[in-house]
């Protein structure tokens, strides 16, 4: 049985993407095949190349252009797209090619905390701000509205007054570590 190929999209430090590419490195259902990132300077690039995997830098005139990210992720048989920490708007050509094959990790209790600029500290501070007594990981599919997508997974920790943002960040990273992984592989077997 061939193994799914799976491209990593993330912009930043990349510990979810260290983290599924060394889950699925002796799989037998998943391969990481490629990791794309918007920003040349990215940790993230540094971590995959390290593991074995091929990576990319795109600008954003690159990312929006159909005819340079489809040929690039038909190269590497890319059959399933995972967001993880990636910025920038994910252009509707993509959107429709991975219809119910693109997945989005988005730090907060979905619908709660999402959209537009609610990325990475932008939630926990949010998180903290509201008084929230807990917070917690969504995994969803990416349609066409910014972190709307139908729900797949959702893992939650609780919170005490005292948590700094930081703290809950913390929490919350510990949920993703932990389970999205699983989720792809629950999603990809
Ligand atoms: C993760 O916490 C992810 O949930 C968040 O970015 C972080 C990336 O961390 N995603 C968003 O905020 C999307 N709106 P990482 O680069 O260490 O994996």
């Amino acid at each position: 049985m061939s193994r799914v190929s799976i491209a990593i999209f993330a912009s930043g430090t990349g510990s979810n993407c260290e983290n599924i590419i060394r889950y699925f490195q002796s799989s037998n259902t998943v391969c990481t095949s490629l990791v794309v990132s918007n920003k040349s300077d990215a940790p993230v690039l540094d971590k995959a190349r390290r593991l074995g995997v091929t990576t990319k830098v795109v600008n954003k005139a690159e990312l929006n252009d159909e005819q340079v990210m489809m040929p690039m992720l038909r190269e590497y048989n890319v059959q399933f797209i995972v967001l993880a920490g990636f910025l920038p708007i994910i252009p509707d050509f993509m959107v429709n090619a991975f219809d119910h094959r693109m997945i989005n990790l988005h730090p907060s209790l979905l619908p709660k905390f999402g959209g537009k600029g609610m990325w990475g500290h932008h939630v926990h501070e949010a998180v903290k701000a509201a008084g929230e007594k807990e917070t917690g990981m969504t995994v969803h599919w990416v349609t066409p509205v910014c972190d709307g997508g139908d729900i797949i997974a959702q893992f939650r920790c609780q919170l005490s007054p005292d948590d700094t943002a930081d703290d809950i960040a913390a929490k919350e990273h510990q949920l993703e570590m932990r389970h999205f992984p699983e989720v792809i592989e629950q999603l990809l077997s």
